[in-house]
């Protein structure tokens, strides 16, 4: 049984798909141990509540100093007992500490191809304003590990989004949820439960 520990800042539709794929038989053998967020309103922690799925809040507000906020964070993943970190819409930067103790065991979903529009300053609406302006014809989602960089960890899944004319990035922004994101990660989730993503050569190989 994987048991996956999912972080949150927001709607938590990602973190939906993941319950729903669950729920459904999509994903086998795996449990949502804890939901965690560092926002007390995020919309993800009442989704985790009717799942009835235990929710922690590690907000910064109450803890101002960023080494002590730092440890909180791992000590909340630690205790949940979570064998791989899932951040679905998760805002915070991970601290090295973390990274280095669930190397390879945290897992991102990024509203993009990477390594195209990603890194610091591309997140939410962001990535899609960026898209738009640049007219490009394609963009996707990727799920990859996140190592210490932004973005920047091995990629595991890829899935294309065709960019249609008129598009705002608001309805990008949901086309690539529903045709990308919220596939992908219940995808990579089941991959990993089931020892189907192995690293070689330090990329993320799926074996089929
Ligand atoms: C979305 O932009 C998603 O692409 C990114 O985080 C944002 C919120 O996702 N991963 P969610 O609805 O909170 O899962």
């Amino acid at each position: 049984m994987l048991k996956v520990a999912v972080m949150v800042s927001g709607g938590g539709t990602n973190l939906q798909a993941i319950i729903d794929a669950i729920q459904s038989g999509i994903i086998t053998d795996t449990q949502i141990v804890a939901v965690i967020s560092n926002n007390a309103d995020a919309y993800a922690l009442e989704r985790a509540k009717k799942a009835g799925i235990p929710a922690v809040c590690v907000s910064r507000k109450e803890i101002p100093d960023r080494e002590t906020y730092d440890d909180a964070l791992l000590a909340a993943v630690e205790a949940s007992g979570a064998d791989l970190v899932v951040l679905a819409g998760f805002l915070v930067v991970i601290p090295t500490k973390m990274i280095q103790a669930y190397r390879n065991r945290i897992i991102n979903i990024h509203p993009s191809l990477i390594p195209s529009f990603c890194g610091t300053g591309y997140y939410g609406l962001k990535v899609h304003e960026g898209v738009l302006s640049k007219g490009v014809k394609v963009t996707g989602a990727t799920v990859h590990f996140v190592d210490e960089g932004t973005d920047t960890g091995p990629i595991i899944l890829q899935k294309a989004v065709e960019v249609k004319a008129g598009d705002t990035a608001e309805v990008l922004q949901r086309r690539v949820m529903e045709e990308a994101e919220w596939k992908l990660l219940p995808q990579a989730i089941q991959l990993i439960a089931h020892n189907k993503v192995q690293m070689v050569d330090g990329h993320a190989v799926v074996m089929e």
